[in-house]
């Protein structure tokens, strides 16, 4: 079995051999964000930690020359920014990857759900009344070492080649990408998961992969990027430390639905460090919404 969905703490990838995988994509838990993971994490520096631990793996696990994208931001708690973003290039590159390319995602305006604090300043139009309300995240690319480009065939590398057409009218050549997020809205199947949209992953991976490679995301969430891994004849690797987003994830890899069209198969296994979080997770951000 290929595609594999295993959840437990993505510290310890035990059930990965070293090498074995061609590329990560992922975002990691936006720390202690309010609307989404208030107190997930005791403190910063546990954070950090669990951050380095992950980085660990990743090293491990991925091979030689290979890329690890992690899509963060810095998070703003309490009128407070957290370095999210220079941290994590700090963690990766004392890990020994080569830190590559920083791409930026920048959202659509009007469709941003958590800081709107730029009317401070129509309230208040004074110097120091300044706050502005955040497009943006960070797509940061590491690579593990140089790559062999010898060692890929030229049937692999004619199956996954890039249509270039697609990048130079989507301007995939920039390092600034316009994609519209997973929206807001109401009962959507990523509600309090904060998921990325499949347009991430999808021009990742086709950037950075060859059909029949093993794609990992080490905080999987709702199941993005093992979707569109799928659906672009690669296999994916997925851990996920909550336990309650087991049917969201199958919801959105088609697993146990009948269809027509033929999904894949997947294993999925279940450790005993798992844990139970987005019930308490979601209590915690109605009630600091009704403390507003
Ligand atoms: C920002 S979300 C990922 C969303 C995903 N990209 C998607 O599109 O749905 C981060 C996920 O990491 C999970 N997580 C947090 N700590 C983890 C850990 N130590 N090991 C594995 N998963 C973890 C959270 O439960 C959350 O679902």
């Amino acid at each position: 079995m290929t595609n594999k969905i295993i959840f437990g703490d993505a510290q310890n990838m035990k059930e990965l051999e070293d090498s074995s995988i061609h590329l990560v994509v992922t975002s990691p838990p936006y720390f202690n964000a309010p609307f989404d993971y208030p107190d997930l994490f005791e403190s910063y520096e546990q954070f950090l930690n669990v951050m380095k631990n992950v980085a660990n793996e990743i090293k491990r696990v991925l091979a030689k020359g290979r890329i690890a994208a992690f899509v963060c931001d810095d998070t703003l708690i309490n009128g407070e920014k957290y370095p999210v973003v220079a941290d994590i290039i700090k963690i990766f590159t004392e890990q020994g990857f080569k830190y590559r390319e920083r791409i930026t995602w920048v959202k659509p305006e009007g469709y941003i759900r958590i800081s709107r604090r730029s009317g401070v300043l129509i309230q208040h139009p004074y110097p120091m009344y300044y706050y502005p309300d955040n497009l943006q995240e960070s797509i940061l690319i590491f690579q593990n070492g140089d790559f062999d480009y010898k060692s890929i065939s030229q049937r692999k590398k004619q199956l996954s080649k890039i249509d270039i057409k697609q990048y130079q009218r989507e301007k995939w050549f920039l390092n600034v990408w316009y994609i519209t997020n997973v929206l807001p809205i109401n009962n959507r199947l990523e509600k309090g998961i904060a998921a990325f949209p499949e347009e991430i992953p999808r021009r990742l991976i086709k950037l950075f992969s060859f059909k029949g490679e093993t794609v990992l995301d080490p905080f999987l969430g709702s199941g993005t990027t093992l979707k569109v891994a799928n659906e672009l004849g690669r296999n994916g690797i997925g851990y996920e430390i909550d336990a309650e987003l087991l049917k969201v994830i199958k919801e959105k890899l088609g697993i146990n639905q009948t269809k027509l069209v033929k999904t894949p198969s997947y294993e999925i296994i279940m450790r005993d460090d798992k844990k139970y979080l987005r019930t308490t997770l979601q209590n915690r951000v109605k009630n600091n919404n009704k403390s507003r």
